[in-house]
C-alpha cells in the first residue's frame, strides 16, 4: 500500500508520458469512475484515457504545457497539467487542469503538493495569473479555496457530471506574488 508521504512530485516529459500512458489513463479512469466531473462521462475507458493523454503529448513536447505527476516509485498516482496561454496578449497567464489524485490516496496532501508544484513552475515561467474551473462544491472547489484561489463566477448547468446530471461550475483565479 502506497504511503502518500513517499510520493515524489515531479514533471514528466513527453517521452516518459508516452511510455507511461497506461498509468496516466488509469488515474483519469479512476477519477471518472468515482464521479469526478473532468470532461468525461460514466463508462470512460482505459483506451479513451490513453487517447486523452496521447493528445496532450505534442503540447508537452512543444513546451506549451507541463505535466506534473505524483510518483510513488512504482506507479504514477496523481496528475496536474499547467497550460501556458498562447495568446500574444496573455504572456502572463496559464491554466490548471487535470488535477487528479487516485481515489485511494486522497486527503493526504497530494493534491495540494501537485498544485503547489504547478504554481511554482508557473511563477518560474513568468506566468503570474492562473485560471481554472471546477464543479461547484467538489473536492477541487475545497482544495482551491484552501490554496488561496479566488472565485470569480459560477455558471449553472455548465457541464454534465459522469452520472448524467447537469452541475454548476465555479471559475477561480489566483494571482501569484512576485
Ligand atoms: C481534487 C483532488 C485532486 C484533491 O486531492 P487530494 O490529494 O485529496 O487533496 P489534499 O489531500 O491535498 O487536500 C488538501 C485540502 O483540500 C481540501 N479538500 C480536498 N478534498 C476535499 C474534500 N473531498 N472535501 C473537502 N475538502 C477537501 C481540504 O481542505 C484539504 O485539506 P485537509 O485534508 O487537511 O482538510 C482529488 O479529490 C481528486 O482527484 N478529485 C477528483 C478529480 C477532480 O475533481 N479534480 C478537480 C477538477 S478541476
Amino acid at each position: 500500500m502506497t504511503d502518500a508521504v513517499t510520493v515524489t512530485i515531479r514533471t514528466l516529459d513527453a517521452a516518459e508520458a508516452e511510455a507511461r500512458l497506461d498509468e496516466l489513463a488509469a488515474i483519469l479512469v479512476d477519477a471518472v469512475a468515482n464521479g469526478a466531473s473532468v470532461n468525461f462521462m460514466a463508462g470512460f475507458t482505459q483506451a479513451e484515457g490513453r487517447a486523452f493523454w496521447r493528445g496532450q503529448l505534442p503540447g508537452i513536447a512543444a513546451g506549451e504545457r507541463q505535466l506534473f505527476v505524483g510518483d510513488d516509485g512504482a506507479r504514477l498516482v496523481g496528475t496536474v497539467v499547467l497550460s501556458f496561454a498562447p495568446q500574444p496578449n496573455a504572456p502572463h497567464r496559464a491554466e490548471i487542469g487535470k488535477m487528479l489524485v487516485l481515489s485511494s490516496l486522497r486527503r493526504q496532501g497530494l493534491g495540494q503538493r501537485l498544485l503547489e508544484a504547478a504554481e511554482q513552475a508557473a511563477r518560474a515561467a513568468g506566468r503570474n495569473l492562473l485560471l481554472l474551473d471546477t464543479e461547484t462544491g467538489s473536492a477541487g472547489d475545497h482544495l482551491y479555496r484552501r490554496a488561496g484561489w479566488t472565485e470569480y463566477g459560477r455558471v449553472p448547468g455548465h457541464a454534465f457530471r459522469p452520472d448524467g446530471r447537469l452541475a454548476e461550475t465555479t471559475m477561480f483565479y489566483k494571482r501569484l506574488g512576485d
